[in-house]
């Protein structure tokens, strides 16, 4: 077996009161695409946030996140994050091109001129319409989906091999859910990127991942390829939540495989 991009061994968080998560391993495979699936306050972004090494001041972190690079991949850059709600990753006061071309500027050693284009460029791939004038629009100014894509834009800026997205679709409707979750499906296939996609909704996991960690308690209670954890899945914790996000009477949203 080739070696994996990250080994996760022993992983434990606690903040002050409470423990996020208890002996976590498992090893993330280089271009895989990972869904992290639990109940509310199961861990999950807590994982996210280790794995990024974005956790807050107050959190204590033990075991161990070993990359088989030689260098820990850097947030922001080796790693781009988006997060549930796109107000938590934009800044309201910033016009949209600045915020996407930042990443270009400050990563890709660009000039300011360079990592305008750059951003613009990178709104239109994220199918934005009109990138010219939202590229001087405001967040405020634009739609959730419209936000969440550019909040997008923005995780990619700086060309990262490895895309977080924690919750990036919750918030947003199921028809821009879908729209959402198929972009991300895209732009991962296209960059060859490794995507750990966060989400409380199995069925949404089952369409974008390659394989599925659930989390419940803090705890991995099960681990594996889509297709073993919907036909045979192994844990309690998993069922519930088949049981409880599964719709069988709804089409894949954005069907089969990809590659
Ligand atoms: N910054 C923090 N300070 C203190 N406790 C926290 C913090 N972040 C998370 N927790 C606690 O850690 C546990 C796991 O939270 P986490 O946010 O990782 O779960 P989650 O699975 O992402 O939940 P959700 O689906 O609601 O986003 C919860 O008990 C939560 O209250
Ligand atoms: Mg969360």
């Amino acid at each position: 077996m080739t070696e994996p991009l990250c080994r996760i061994t022993d992983l434990s968080v606690r903040y002050r009161h409470n423990t996020a998560l208890t002996h976590v391993s498992l090893d993330l495979i280089g271009g895989e695409r990972l869904a992290i699936v639990g109940e509310s306050g199961s861990g999950k972004s807590t994982f996210a946030r280790a794995l990024a090494g974005l956790l807050p001041d107050n959190a204590v972190r033990d075991g161990d996140i070993q990359w088989s690079s030689e260098r820990a991949p850097r947030p922001g850059r080796d790693i781009g994050f988006v997060f549930q709600d796109s107000s938590a990753s934009l800044n309201p006061v910033l016009r949209i091109g600045e915020q996407v071309a930042e990443g270009a500027k400050r990563h890709l050693g660009m000039s300011w001129k360079a990592a305008y284009a750059h951003a613009e460029m990178l709104l239109d791939h994220v199918r934005i319409p009109n990138p010219s004038a939202v590229m001087r629009a405001y967040p405020r100014q634009l739609s959730g989906g419209q936000r969440q894509r550019v909040a997008i834009a923005a995780a990619i800026a700086s060309r990262p091999s490895i895309l977080i997205a924690d919750e990036a679709t919750s918030a947003l409707d199921t028809v821009v859910q879908a729209e959402i979750t198929a972009l991300l499906d895209r732009l991962v296939s296209e960059a060859a990127m490794t995507l750990i996609f966060v989400t409380h909704d199995i069925a949404l996991a089952s369409n974008l991942a390659d394989r599925i960690a659930v989390l419940k308690d803090g705890r991995l209670v099960e681990i594996g390829p889509v297709s073993d954890i919907l036909a045979d899945p192994k844990s309690d914790d998993t069922r519930n939540l088949l049981a409880g996000h599964f719709d069988l009477t709804s089409a894949p949203l954005i069907g089969g495989q990809r590659r």
